[in-house]
């Protein structure tokens, strides 16, 4: 089959497959503990079920605007304004997607073309360098260190920088690892793109699963952070709902025009009922209160995870700060695909080896599943490493 251009280099989503592949197996009725997805286990919360109800039942049928509800851009900006130090976002700054993937995705086709590098640190979650394929740019990886809590270093953006650098992806709490950047980090990141002219695209879908406050630090923390970038955020982390598929972009009006554009010519605007539950949760005086409890339960999850790995051979771990994953390091060798493979053929358990994020060597576990499953799957991995 001949296929475009467009799709060259285009490969399936690796947490995706690995996922699917483990729910074939548990189908065909063998025990496997799947620690591999990259979703919250908690059920959708009742605010957001009763709006969603209420929109099915009112029997609308049309289109939803496309760059989203006034109910939804409204409750986002208001929901940014309050929890971070920024107080400026309207909802003409606030265009609503089918989740974050989708925002990525117009995000880079309105900013990015070929012959433009754009910066990604490692670990990165390995949609940014898909999606800035997709858009014909060069995603350019930038090396960070494990022994430093993956923390990017300005000096290091300098040095990978050339004429034709236009962007720059940030993901903190990260997708794998969990590591978050301070607020000081954000301020320098956030200072050297502005001398240089670089979009900051803030990838913050875990900003709220965060164990050391109420929310990790944010680019839109940093007070003049608010000419070239773009906040990233939804409602498939912090509020349980992947399958409702409602994320945003925030960023200068005339970029959201644009992407509000594209998106009118590719999918129109996200369904209508996870539209309003959307609203509903992020505008509800239970909203912190939810995300509070999950992380509590999260929190907890992550420390019986730590102590049941740690000591082990032939791994290393911490304690991450934020998000729902344990980046675990294999001391003995740098072939985590076969590791991953081993453990999923001899034990049963599903993690997702690290060469999709940039960083062999390493074992990416969802601690987010039932208290169960995640006694189980650590009783698995613990007897496949002694
Ligand atoms: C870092 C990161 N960004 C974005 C997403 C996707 O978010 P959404 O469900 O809103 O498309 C994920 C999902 O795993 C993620 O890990």
């Amino acid at each position: 089959m001949r296929f475009s251009k467009n799709i060259a280099s285009l490969v399936p989503s690796a947490t995706l497959a690995i996922s699917a592949r483990a729910k074939k197996m548990r189908a065909a009725g063998e025990s496997v503990v799947n620690l591999s997805a990259g979703e919250p286990s908690f059920p959708t919360p009742d605010v957001a079920i009763q709006a969603g109800l209420e929109y099915v039942r009112s029997g609308k049928a049309g289109y939803p605007p496309t760059p989203g509800t006034p109910g939804l851009r409204n409750a986002v900006a208001s929901y940014v304004n309050q929890t971070t130090a920024h107080d400026r976002v309207a909802p003409a700054n606030v265009l609503i997607s089918a989740g974050v993937k989708q925002a990525l995705f117009n995000a880079c086709f309105c900013l990015f073309e070929s012959g433009d590098e754009v910066l990604v640190p490692v670990p990165y979650w390995p949609t940014y360098l898909a999606t800035l394929e997709l858009a014909g740019a060069t995603p350019v990886v930038v090396p960070t260190r494990w022994e430093e809590g993956f923390r990017l270093d300005v000096a290091t953006l300098d040095r990978l920088r050339t004429p034709a650098t236009r962007g720059l992806f940030l993901n903190s709490p990260s997708n794998p690892s969990g590591d978050v950047y301070d607020r000081d980090l954000m301020a320098e990141i956030a200072d050297w793109a502005r001398a240089n002219d670089v979009w900051i695209l803030s990838d913050e879908i875990y900003r709220r699963l965060y164990y050391e406050g109420e929310s990790a630090p944010s680019i839109y923390d940093v007070p003049h952070a608010d000419g070239r970038v773009l906040h990233l955020d939804g409602i498939s982390k912090a509020f349980s709902m992947p399958g409702w598929r409602i994320g945003y972009a925030v960023g200068p009006e005339e970029v959201i025009q644009k992407m509000s554009a594209l998106q009118s010519q590719t999918t129109s605007g996200a369904a209508g009922p996870s539209q309003d539950a959307a609203a509903a949760i992020l505008s509800s005086p239970l909203r912190d209160d939810i995300v509070k409890d999950f992380r509590d339960i999260l929190r907890r999850r992550r420390d019986t995870a730590v102590d049941a790995l740690s000591g082990l051979p032939g791994l290393e771990l911490r304690a991450p700060a934020g998000a729902i994953y344990l980046y675990v390091r294999l001391t003995e060798t740098s072939d985590s695909m076969n590791v991953a493979e081993r453990l999923l053929v001899q034990e049963g358990v599903a993690t997702i080896p690290g060469e999709p994020f940039g960083t062999p060597g390493f074992l990416r576990l969802n601690y987010s599943v039932s208290d169960e499953e995640l006694a189980e799957g650590l009783s698995r991995i613990r007897t496949f490493f002694s």
